[in-house]
């Protein structure tokens, strides 16, 4: 059975935010309309993570007077598990701050997990209607394997740090929002209390991604498809850059298709039981997992020290966060990690900044080889906009390359287009063709530098007429002033340059593959048979 698909366009965004917003770029966001009048439905719940036999309590919105709830498992095929029609609507009040203090909307509907529900990811998808009008909106859960079955060889630990970061329901996100005196600036606190936005739960086929189709085309402006697509469609605008629609699930639905054997879990779930992944041989990270809790990184590197596998194929490792509030709040100060509370105590390690800046200085390259400040944006806008799309390959006798038919110089995933949006990189040096790690940024000059691309932190103005600058230069000044303490041309330039690497590293007694890039699920979905052949050389490596 195949996912029913809604014909009329759910309200674009709330009413307010969307007459603000008159470009693509503009901010707005998705959220309750406040208005009576308005037929919507909006619902969370208050965890992400649930396994057989737990209670889900729903908490749903509407200013309809009844309801429907469809529960699918949203893995290689969409099935329905649970179907529930009239229930009764109740229209709650959202406080202004819902964004970092959640929506405190009362329980509407709670069901218990079966056990013959198998792991994965289920969709739920809320539906009302009234005077003709209909509105559907979603929101997903991760069901895990009940825990008296065997233990999955594989663990998908879904980047919810990330999710939470991006997710603008309500109004702010760590990125922009409507937090501050002057109701203009992101939340460094982000609540879990809340619904997701539109877009991240599920996406029609052929939403456009973050790196569009082709290389741009020189001569015309640069586009961001994505953003026009959100804008006209009403969608949020950060869908392309986060959520279970635009990462895991292209994984999740691939892996299954394959025969892998998955478990599900959350970032948050490492946070709140440091020991999960020791019941797994190898734990996967995909898409976009640009926020990470100290917590959860130590469960990494404890589990790669004792022999785990890490196989990463995702891009963007930059931010510290703390977990706060039992798991219900999520801290990053970002840029502004000097009103970080922590600063100046004796727990300032555990500031939420980039991890390569005092007073945090815990690279990145420690746990994953490569880091988000040595990577950053490629086939991105203008950000190496005109790249190949896909690797350069530097050692491909490597055992992750076997089978694929690559060679020195080849481009892996160029058609799939699967090296951006964000990548993480490395420092290196060139030596008889091969790049080395250099070791000056943490990274062990051991490791192998599989393949290679070129990125950027700046975006370059080219002054051709009608194009708007999207990235500019924020993210390059925040670099010089981080890495070199002060903005000047000359560290503005060394802060320019960027890369992203495929790297393996024998880490303690286990391992780590990185591929370190967002895209690398398009390979995957796009049945780029190359991709495929690497992802499949890790996995079953790593399952030994
Ligand atoms: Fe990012």
């Amino acid at each position: 059975m195949t996912t029913p698909r809604s014909e009329s366009a759910a309200p674009a965004n709330t009413p307010r935010t969307r007459a603000k917003a008159r470009h693509i770029l503009d901010n707005y966001y998705i959220g309750p309309a406040r208005d009576e009048a308005v037929l919507e439905i909006w619902g969370y719940t208050p965890r992400f993570t649930y396994a057989p036999g737990d209670t889900v309590a729903l908490h749903v919105s509407t200013t309809a007077a009844a309801w429907d709830l469809e529960i699918g498992r949203d893995g290689a095929d969409y099935h329905q598990v649970l179907r529930e029609t009239g229930l009764r609507g109740t229209y709650q009040p959202t406080p202004a701050d819902c964004s970092v203090k959640g929506c405190d909307w009362a329980v509407s509907y709670e069901f218990t997990i079966p056990d013959d529900w198998q792991e994965g990811g289920y969709l739920l998808t809320l539906t009302a209607e009234r005077g003709g009008d209909r509105v559907e909106e979603h929101h997903l859960i991760l069901v895990r394997r009940a825990p008296d079955l065997p233990a999955a060889p594989y663990l998908l630990v879904c980047a919810t740090g990330t999710w939470l970061a991006y997710n603008c329901w309500g109004g702010s996100n760590h990125y922009q929002g409507i937090t501050g005196p002057e109701g203009n600036e992101f939340a460094p606190v982000v609540s879990t209390q809340r619904p997701w936005t539109r877009g991240f739960c599920k996406l029609p086929e052929g939403a456009p991604r973050a790196v569009p189709e082709t290389p741009h085309v020189p001569g015309g402006m640069v586009r961001y498809p994505y953003m026009e697509w959100a804008y006209a469609y009403g969608y949020s605008k950060k869908y392309a850059s986060s959520g279970w629609a635009s990462y895991e699930r292209h994984f999740a639905r691939w892996a299954e298709m394959q025969g892998y054997e998955l478990d599900f879990a959350t970032q948050h779930d490492l946070e709140a039981d440091p020991d999960l992944l020791s019941r797994h041989k190898c734990a996967i990270f995909v898409g976009h997992d640009e926020y990470w809790s100290a917590n959860m990184r130590h469960a990494v590197d404890r589990f790669t020290e004792n022999g785990g596998r890490v196989a990463r194929f995702a891009g963007n490792f930059l931010w510290q966060t703390r977990i706060e509030d039992e798991g219900r709040a999520q801290v990053c100060y970002k840029y502004n990690a000097a009103q970080d509370p922590l600063l100046g105590t004796d727990q300032e390690h555990l500031t939420t900044a980039a991890w390569e800046v005092a007073p945090v200085n815990w690279p990145g390259t420690k746990t994953f080889g490569a880091n988000g400040l040595q990577g950053m944006y490629t086939g991105f806008g203008r950000c190496a906009g005109q790249g190949s799309g896909g690797y350069t390959v530097y050692r491909p006798q490597h055992w992750a390359f076997e089978g694929a038919q690559l060679g020195y110089g080849d481009q892996l995933g160029a058609m799939s287009r699967i090296f951006g949006y964000e990548v993480d990189g490395v420092d290196y040096r060139m030596e008889d063709g091969l790049p080395y790690a250099t070791g000056s940024d943490g990274a062990d000059p051991q490791m192998q530098i599989l393949a290679l691309g070129l990125a950027t932190n700046i975006e370059p103005d080219h002054g051709v007429w009608g194009e708007t600058i999207y990235i500019g230069d924020g993210d390059v000044v925040f670099k010089a002033e981080a890495m070199h303490g002060e903005v000047t041309p000359e560290t503005i330039d060394r802060s320019a340059r960027g890369n992203g690497v495929i790297v393996h590293w024998q880490r303690g007694q286990g391992e780590v593959f990185n591929a370190a890039t967002c895209e690398w699920v398009m390979g995957l979905t796009r049945r780029d048979w190359q991709v495929e052949r690497v992802t499949r050389n890790v996995l079953d490596r790593f399952r030994a």
